[in-house]
């Protein structure tokens, strides 16, 4: 009596949910993952591709050429794929591009997600009620639509970062150049040549290890130096922000000159801003161009204001992209299910951004915004935290299974075992590439030969 009782309340709960249209921008890792946790929450998405499959920057041909050609992933498989979909058990932990870009379309073939390929969204413009008219154009031309809600999932790897070095414009003549590592590919250009490097995140990091052994000598600008220091053997000097480049070709950290020859090159691997090139921000009501923020964004993943419109994969570093990806597309799918489009009140989500907004006002820095993730907590709590605000009907996915919280757990140890294996200078080897891990996922253990 009291089981039936509670499938009536369940039935009539599950009447009460709203199915909406959802213009998707974007098929790549967070394309799919969206599309999968919007059909699950009984939405009705239409993914939107440029491209010609899925995969995004991972994609066979993708649209853009962010993935140089001798990138591996610097997160191993197991702690990269989504507890629903093991990656290949013959492909070692850190895989290539390719097997990244053939996993994203594995799970997008097992969990039925299909695409408009060959369309790009144009226009996302505002409408009554909360709902959207999106325009696209493929080679039949422009189409016009509209949709309950809209989940931008671009990427952010298209517009460069573009900081000014001090003493560029004096540096830069004749043979000298500046890129920046969107545009790197390969190190061969930079044989026999002095390159400076200028951050030392991942992209600084591989590619200064890629031009060991090819450049002449390599300087690396990062926030972490505190003083020059050289290496004649490895011809490397690690300088710290502030240095200036000058016309005689050297750097100099105030009066005092960084040991190697003068640079031939720079490589800005200084990240990325964001760029959606189809929203205008007065009429959507958002600040991002040109910002290495967006805002406001309430949990990183819905326009405070207008709750219809969602962001699936705006952090710059996760440590498990793909598994954050689906607990905020489960969330949006659990917030559009409602009738207000929303899990919290108006109020709740504006000072929730305003807080946010104050701390990185105070401390200077926009671009951490959307790294540390909700207030004062990790990634690993962000996910949690998803998962806790957006109560579902039991459903398929490993968020709403029993041992989430012991995967998610497992999934965090993997991971700060290869922090711990991380090189601790831009140029070291990258031995952690190496260790292959195996996991034992009922148990919660795992193991690790290097
Ligand atoms: C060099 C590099 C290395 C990385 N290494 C790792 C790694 O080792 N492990 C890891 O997990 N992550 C890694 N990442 C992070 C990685 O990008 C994310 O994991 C993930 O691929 C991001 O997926 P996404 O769907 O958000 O964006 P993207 O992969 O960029 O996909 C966005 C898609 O949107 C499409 N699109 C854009 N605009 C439009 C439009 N107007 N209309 C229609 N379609 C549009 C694009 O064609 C593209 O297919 C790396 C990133 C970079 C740049
Ligand atoms: N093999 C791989 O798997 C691989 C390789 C490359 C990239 N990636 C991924 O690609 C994404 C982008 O990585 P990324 O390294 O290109 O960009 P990023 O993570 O945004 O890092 C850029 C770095 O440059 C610094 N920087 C900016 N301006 C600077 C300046 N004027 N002087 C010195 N440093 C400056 C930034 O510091 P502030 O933030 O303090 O400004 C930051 O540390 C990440 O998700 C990353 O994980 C993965």
């Amino acid at each position: 009596m009291h089981k039936s009782l509670l499938m009536m309340a369940a039935a009539l709960a599950e009447g009460l949910r709203v199915s909406r249209r959802v213009a998707v921008v974007g098929g790549g890792s967070a394309g799919v993952a969206a599309a999968r946790f919007l059909k699950q929450a009984g939405h009705k998405p239409n993914v939107f591709e440029t491209g010609a499959s899925f995969g995004g920057v991972w994609a066979e041909r993708p649209t853009n050429n962010v993935v140089y050609k001798n990138l591996r992933t610097n997160l191993p498989k197991q702690v990269m794929q989504s507890p629903d979909l093991d990656f290949p058990s013959s492909l070692p932990s850190y895989v290539d591009g390719r097997a990244l870009g053939a996993y994203i379309s594995t799970y997008a073939e097992k969990f039925g997600v299909e695409a408009t390929f060959g369309a790009r969204v144009l226009e996302v413009t505002p409408l009554a009620d909360d709902r959207w008219q999106v325009k696209y154009e493929t080679q039949q031309g422009c189409v016009e639509d509209d949709y309950d809600a809209v989940v931008v999932c671009n990427g952010h790897y298209e517009a460069p970062y573009i900081p000014e070095i001090p003493g560029q414009d004096e540096w830069l003549n004749g043979d000298r150049s500046i890129i920046h590592s969107l545009h790197y590919n390969v190190p061969e250009p930079y044989e026999g040549k002095s390159v400076l490097i200028v951050g030392g995140r991942s992209s600084g990091v591989d590619i200064s290890r890629e031009l060991q052994n090819v450049a002449d000598w390599t300087y690396i600008i990062e926030k972490k130096c505190s003083d020059l220091v050289s290496d004649s053997q490895k011809r490397v000097t690690h300088v710290p922000v502030g240095a200036a480049l000058n016309a005689d070709g050297h750097l100099y950290v105030d009066s005092t000159k960084a040991p190697g020859p003068p640079v031939d090159s720079v490589i800005l691997a200084t990240g990325y801003v964001y760029a959606f090139p189809f929203l205008q921000e007065d009429e959507v009501g958002m600040e991002f161009e040109g910002r290495r923020s967006c805002r406001p964004l309430y949990l990183h993943l819905q326009h405070a204001e207008r709750p219809t419109l969602g962001f699936v994969g705006i952090q710059l570093a996760v440590p498990c992209p793909i598994p954050t990806f689906e607990a905020q597309s489960r969330y949006l799918g659990e917030a559009w299910a409602t009738s207000e489009g929303a899990l919290t009140p108006l109020g709740e989500r504006q000072s929730w951004v305003a807080q946010r907004l104050s701390t990185i006002e105070a401390s200077g820095r926009e671009q951490d915004l959307h790294y540390t993730t909700a207030e004062g907590s990790s990634a690993w709590a962000y996910i949690r935290e998803l998962v806790d605000a957006a109560p579902s009907p039991p459903k398929t996915s490993w968020l709403d299974s029993d041992d989430f919280d012991a995967r998610l757990s497992t999934v965090e140890s993997i991971y700060r075992d290869r922090g711990a294996r991380y090189p601790t200078k831009p140029w070291h080897d990258d031995a952690y590439r190496r260790c292959e891990y195996s996991v034992d996922w009922e148990r919660g253990t795992w193991d690790v030969a290097c």
